[in-house]
């Protein structure tokens, strides 16, 4: 009997200690510096080989690797109709709390992955988010020497802000209004160089960066054309202030309408960015003017580098803000652009929403994602060497409508289709059709000037022949003379 017991117990221990150590969560509530958080990373990626895959995206000015972790089902390729995702933390070095909350987060979503979780299964079934825990680990390795007991230092203070070349990253982005910026590529940190790739090479959607010393979410313009601390609005200001509102609705208090931190009052805990204060060469701003993708930039702490007991909070208040942002960019209009002839996906078409002047690109595959708030909408789709198509289209809530552009090739399509014979499709393609009108116009003119030609041969034959005439009679009455 004893030995029944002890065996029980045995077991009893085993079960609980195996299900104890599933339970066992990666990342702690404490703060990561790039060792740990670079280990972390590679616990993630050992632990579920299947749904993620490690970017060593580049380097910063010390060499450190900037990570990206990808979640998706079919890691390491943009799936054709699947929108990409990117959240970006810790791009002032010592701001730090987005680096860990980054870090639940992506434990959030793996884990959920793992227990069948149906909205998180779904999300990673169908997007690829990609997630860069810090822009900026230079900055956090010089922040993290200020002394803990330091604590104006460490909540409101610079050092580490910027990178190892004392730059500030979210200042080193072209600019759309300022040409020095917007044409000096050799002035861009290796950082920004990295990230500014990534964000050129992708289809993202949707994107958000993090920082700290406050507690708002701010959308575009981030700076106005003479630099005045003024509301700087986008076309598309109404999903900003969507995008915008819905993280700081789903957190406890960013939506509050009081002063979070010291100084600041934001109505509903969202800002147009200049409005708050002009910056230039923000990173926001560049996805938005040179990419598909909308970004916001969220403040997510009062103070920069909190004391560790702090973390478990700061993650709780932004737990669901993080999901509920990241679900949004299954929201607005997407769909396909395709070759009627071949039924192709076509790259690089753009889809303009009438009077927004912001269009997006489709990807590779044709496919494109086209933010919007629920509303009736003229969207044309053009490419060259098609006709255009437009289409007068109702955009609901709630998940993306789908809507797909088939388009008409101009020109000799007949050509073979093989890899070979693209430039010379291309050059066919671009051949203009002729428009009737001209063809007439031009038929007129050659008729006129056949005419005029024809009536002056006329004219000068008759008078050459008269001439002669002339010239005989002339001629004859000289020689007819005796
Ligand atoms: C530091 O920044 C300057 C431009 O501001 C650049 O010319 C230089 O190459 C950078 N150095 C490193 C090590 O990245």
């Amino acid at each position: 009997m004893l030995v029944y017991w002890r065996v029980f117990a045995f077991l009893a221990l085993l079960f609980l200690h195996s299900r104890g150590a599933m339970r066992e969560k990666i990342v702690d509530f404490t703060h990561h510096d790039y060792n740990a958080m670079t280990k972390i990373l590679h616990t993630f990626a050992t632990k579920y080989p299947s749904i993620t895959k490690l970017h060593p995206l580049g380097e910063s000015v010390q060499n450190r690797i900037l990570w990206v972790l990808e979640i998706s089902d079919n890691p390491g390729v943009h799936e054709p109709g699947e929108p990409e995702f990117k959240y970006i933390g810790n791009m002032h070095g010592n701001e730090v709390v987005s680096r860990e909350i980054l870090l639940h987060f992506i434990e959030s979503l793996l884990d959920g992955y793992q227990r069948n979780d149906e909205e998180i299964t779904n999300l990673i079934k169908n997007t690829r988010i990609s997630i860069m825990p810090s822009m900026n680990p230079d900055g956090y390795e010089q922040a993290k020497t200020v002394p803990r007991n330091d604590e104006s230092e460490r909540c409101t203070g610079v050092v580490g802000r910027r990178n190892a070349n004392n730059t500030d990253l979210n200042r080193n982005f072209p600019d759309q209004f300022d040409e020095n910026k917007a044409a000096v590529e050799s002035g861009l940190q290796k950082e920004t160089l990295v990230v500014k790739k990534w964000i050129d090479e992708n289809p993202f959607v949707l994107s958000a960066n993090f920082h700290g010393g406050s507690l708002v979410a701010n959308y575009p313009y981030d700076d106005t054309p003479n630099k005045r601390s003024v509301y700087s609005a986008t076309t598309d200001d109404d999903i900003f202030r969507k995008l915008a509102l819905t993280y700081s609705s789903n957190h406890p208090t960013m939506h509050l309408n009081k002063a979070q931190c010291v100084g600041d009052n934001f109505k509903d805990g969202i800002t147009n960015g200049a409005e708050w204060y002009s910056v230039t060469g923000g990173m926001q701003d560049y996805n938005y003017v040179r990419s598909n993708a909308f970004e916001i930039t969220v403040e997510v702490s009062c103070c920069k580098f909190p004391s560790e007991s702090t973390l478990e909070r700061f993650w709780k208040e932004n737990k669901k803000s993080l999901l509920e942002y990241l679900k949004l960019v299954h929201t607005g209009l997407s769909g396909f652009v395709k070759d009627q002839k071949s039924e192709r996906g076509i790259e690089g078409a753009e889809i303009n929403v009438l009077d927004r002047n912001h269009p997006v690109k489709s990807a590779k595959d044709g496919d494109y994602w086209r933010l919007l708030v629920p509303g009736k909408y003229k969207v044309k789709v053009s490419k060259r060497g098609y006709f255009p198509v437009t289409k007068n289209i109702q955009v609901n809530d709630g998940l993306a409508t789908k809507e797909d552009f088939i388009l008409q090739p101009i020109g000799k399509m007949h050509l073979k289709q093989d890899e070979g014979s693209t430039n010379l499709q291309e050059v066919l393609l671009e051949k203009k059709p002729v428009p009737v009108g001209l063809v007439i116009g031009l038929t007129l003119v050659c008729l006129i000037a056949l005419s005029l030609t024809l009536a002056l041969t006329i004219m000068l034959v008759s008078k050459y022949r008269n001439r002669g005439a002339d010239r005989k009679a002339q001629y004859a009455a000289v020689h007819t003379e005796p």
